[in-house]
């Protein structure tokens, strides 16, 4: 047992955890969220009676009522963090207080109860712990974790849930992107997010939402969408799971906004700050499609990238739209900047380089 805000973890560990050999077969090209760890973490809730019945439990299907709130109305929140594998065979997570107050920001969008950021961070803790094993060794690879929480009220009036579920499961993960650079489709049929929606939230409802965008840009031979905002359509606010920057010819770089309409990325938040500490200017500012086909293509945009927990850092070589495309530098790798940025993030997340601004969180 342990605690955390006063509140006791009972573990019971998987008394048929997956076999070594099984385990490593299953590891050694596990591509992204396919394969399942051993265990899960589930921490209830309740109106009157607060957080309460913490485990870690065998990973496994969960039952619930069919008129649980979150089937209907979608009352759902979630993160994504990686565990990496240190040099000296230890654990540490990138970065996951942020994890946590984004979750709480989350959390307070979507009228559900505000888990405490220790509890929160004890959960994880927990999983990556008993799954300690399915962390992955190599240079792209990780273990993806999961935390979300859902209404699990059986009452089907339109109203915040007075019961939850906070769980955390886990996935072994190599690289979310085949090598290379990524081509993105320019969406102008859907929006992602408008003022006053829940664009700054991660809650599921705004990926079922930008699925049928994300679909449109696979039917143009893209690999990801790009959302323009939805007032004017004309500003480049993020991708369907990553935010985006682009690198001028003199070094700068822009990023939109965080307008209230794009998640707070904590992998932007971190180029930012590598970015200024290289010396490179940035700046948050609108950017409209239209600048970026003509900056792309006068060769005054010499890259782009897209960044997220799942994705890192991935050049964007090709950007659509129905009116036409454009090649960003080669088209093809990363450019020198994307490049640098990518290889300060990746080494502080693996403890290859210094942790100057203590993001890097040991698990054991
Ligand atoms: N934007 C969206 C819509 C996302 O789903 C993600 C991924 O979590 C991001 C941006 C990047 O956020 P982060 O860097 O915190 O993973
Ligand atoms: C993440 O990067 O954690 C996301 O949530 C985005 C998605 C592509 C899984």
């Amino acid at each position: 047992m342990s605690s955390a805000e006063g509140l006791k973890f009972t573990i019971h560990p998987h008394p048929n955890a997956t076999p070594a050999a099984r385990r490593a077969e299953l590891m050694a090209d596990p591509a992204f969220g396919r394969v399942a760890t051993d265990h899960m973490v589930v921490v209830k809730y309740k109106d009157g009676v607060g957080w309460h019945d913490a485990e870690v439990l065998p990973r496994g299907p969960i039952t619930l009522d069919p008129s649980a709130a979150v089937l209907h109305y979608a009352q759902e929140i979630f993160e994504g963090m990686k565990a990496f594998r240190t040099k000296d065979g230890g654990a540490a997570i990138f970065r996951p207080e942020a994890n946590a107050r984004r979750f709480r920001a989350s959390a307070e969008r979507m009228a559900m109860p505000q888990i405490p950021e220790e509890l929160f961070l004890e959960a994880v803790n927990q999983l990556v712990r008993a799954d300690r094993d399915w962390i992955p060794e190599g240079e792209n690879a990780s273990l993806y974790i999961r935390p979300f929480m859902f209404a699990n009220d059986a009452f089907l009036g339109v109203k915040p849930a007075s019961e939850y579920l906070f769980m955390v499961i886990a996935s072994p993960v190599g690289a979310y992107f085949s090598a290379g650079a990524v081509t993105v489709w320019v969406s102008e049929t859907y929006t992602r997010a408008a003022p006053g929606g829940t664009g700054a939230a991660k809650c599921g409802g705004n990926y079922a939402a930008s699925l049928l965008a994300q679909a449109e840009a696979k039917a143009q031979g893209c690999d990801q969408v790009v959302f323009l905002d939805a007032v004017k359509h004309t500003d480049v606010e993020e991708m369907g799971g990553m935010n985006v920057f682009f690198v001028f010819e003199d070094g700068s770089l822009v990023t939109p906004p965080l307008s209230g309409t794009i998640l707070p990325g904590i992998t932007r938040d971190s180029v930012i700050t590598l970015a200024r500490e290289k010396g490179l200017t940035v700046r948050e500012e609108a950017y409209s499609i239209e600048q970026w086909l003509a900056d792309a293509r006068s060769g005054r945009m010499t890259e782009a990238f897209a960044c997220g927990t799942a994705a890192a850092i991935s050049p964007i070589g090709v950007v659509k739209t129905r009116e036409g495309e454009a090649r960003i530098g080669s088209g093809t790798a990363a450019g020198q900047i994307t490049g640098a940025l990518r290889t300060a993030l990746v080494d502080t997340q693996r403890g290859r380089s210094a942790d100057a601004h203590g993001w890097v969180s040991q698990v054991f």
